[in-house]
């Protein structure tokens, strides 16, 4: 009989893969912060998975809510009122902030992204969406269009009327100036921007509040501030993608938290059921939802509001409020920091640490002097970056690993003591790397 990864091998196209370059390995259960191989081997879940499983594997919470709703009710069309789904909507609006009040449901983050820009277009009879160069935003055809990173170029043509800018990356900063002192360039470039494209044909300006799976760029603290004066300025929308810094990831409930400022829709997947169940959201501020009273919502979903998700969602959530996770995630997210910090000042091939709560990168290079990436940008591992991972997987503990980056990002849930035992791990993967400069 074929083993399950040669059934894999045989049936599966995998995402984001050259196929022959797949390796298959069981993974049949998890618990919290670990998971496990068919032959007993258990990993520390270092990144949560895709940066999803945001109160780790198996609560037994959403677990049995999952399961008493799958009793009771699995599916019933979006257009009848269902338990799971209005809770679940309120307990969002309860959480996101400002006026941001009513969601539309959707099963993920670039359905999430795409269904925000028809809204934002809808809604302000503008076409154009601002975008950043350095970002993912899903990979539907909408979304991958706004996406700046390299996923984007090999299925274009995309959606028309995406316009890209750069991006606050202070380690590499695209205007070869430094922080503080940079007259905050990334965000006045955006309004030059703007004013080149014709600010009344620009809908909104999609941005991840901290650029996720390009890097965890943290922007200085004026950054958001300044954005939303220039949306405001001239009536563009701002769209914030929480997909990844949803929920708790940061160390506040939602990204745009550490700088009070209020996106006028805001996207979101991943942490809201922290993948048990799919499960995406788009909300939007009541201006947005007043319009809506009197014009069609040209959007739609056989799923929208699943109800076995969204009763994922309602448990998911109650476990963030119980069991205090997003302060634990600010308050481990003060150990990752002083980690990170060790890491940078031990390791020579550790050119820059970034960290927000518990949502962080190392970035890897040649030569702290030069910046040279330690594996090229876009390019084939020349090698190392599969050694750390391994040498990691065999120490057992899991990282999601692009390009020169270590991605650092486990569940809010994490305890002390397993987040020192995965830095430790780092900490002598990373002495491989000092040994090829
Ligand atoms: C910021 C961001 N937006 C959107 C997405 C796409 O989400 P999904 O894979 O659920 O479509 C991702 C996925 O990693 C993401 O990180």
């Amino acid at each position: 009989m074929a083993s399950i990864g040669e059934l894999e091998r045989r049936h599966v196209l995998r995402s984001w893969s050259i196929q022959r370059d797949n390796t298959y390995e069981e993974i049949v259960g998890g618990e919290g912060c670990w998971f496990w191989n068919r032959e007993g081997k258990k990993y520390l879940d270092f990144s949560s998975q895709l940066i999803n499983t945001n109160i780790g594997h198996q609560h037994p919470k959403v677990v049995k809510a999952i399961q008493e709703q799958a009793a009771k009710l699995c599916y019933i069309a979006p257009s009848y009122a269902s338990e799971p789904r209005a809770k679940l909507a309120q307990k969002i609006a309860q959480h996101t902030p400002g006026d941001l009040n009513k969601v539309l449901f959707t099963l993920g983050g670039a359905e999430s992204n795409d269904n925000a820009i028809k809204i934002a277009r809808l809604y302000s009879g503008r076409f154009k969406i601002l975008a950043r160069y350095r970002s993912y935003h899903g990979a539907t055809y909408g979304a991958i269009s706004l996406t700046g990173d390299p996923r984007r170029p090999p299925v274009e043509p995309g959606i028309p009327g995406v316009v890209h800018v750069f991006e606050p990356y202070c380690y590499r900063c695209s205007f070869g100036k430094s922080y503080p002192g940079c007259g905050l360039e990334c965000a006045e470039h955006v309004r030059e921007v703007m004013l080149y494209e014709d600010p009344k044909s620009i809908a909104a300006f999609i941005l991840e509040p901290v650029t996720g799976t390009n890097g965890v760029f943290v922007p200085p603290p004026e950054y958001l501030p300044r954005i939303r004066e220039i949306c405001d300025e001239f009536g563009v929308l701002l769209i914030a993608d929480e997909v990844m810094t949803g929920w708790g990831r940061t160390g506040k409930w939602f990204g745009v938290d550490n700088w009070d400022v209020v996106p006028d829709i805001m996207t979101m997947a991943k942490g809201i059921t922290q993948g048990y169940v799919p499960l995406g959201a788009v909300v939007v501020n009541d201006k947005i939802a007043q319009h809506f009273e009197d014009n069609m919502l040209w959007c739609g979903l056989t799923y929208s509001g699943h109800t076995l998700a969204c009763a994922a969602g309602v448990a998911t959530v109650e476990v963030y409020e119980e069991e205090k996770l997003i302060e634990n995630s600010a308050r481990m997210g003060e150990v990752l920091k002083n980690r990170l910090q060790e890491l940078k000042e031990k390791h020579p091939s550790v050119g820059d640490v970034r960290s927000i709560g518990l949502f962080s990168a190392v970035e890897l290079v040649k030569d702290r002097e030069t910046k040279e990436p330690l594996a090229p940008w876009n390019g084939p591992d020349p090698g190392i970056m599969g050694e750390i991972n391994k040498f990691m997987r065999e120490k057992g503990v899991y990282i999601y690993i692009r390009w020169n980056y270590l991605f650092i990002a486990p569940p809010t849930s994490i305890k002390e003591k397993e987040l020192n035992f995965g830095m430790d791990v780092v900490d002598e993967a990373l002495k491989l790397a000092d040994q090829i400069l």
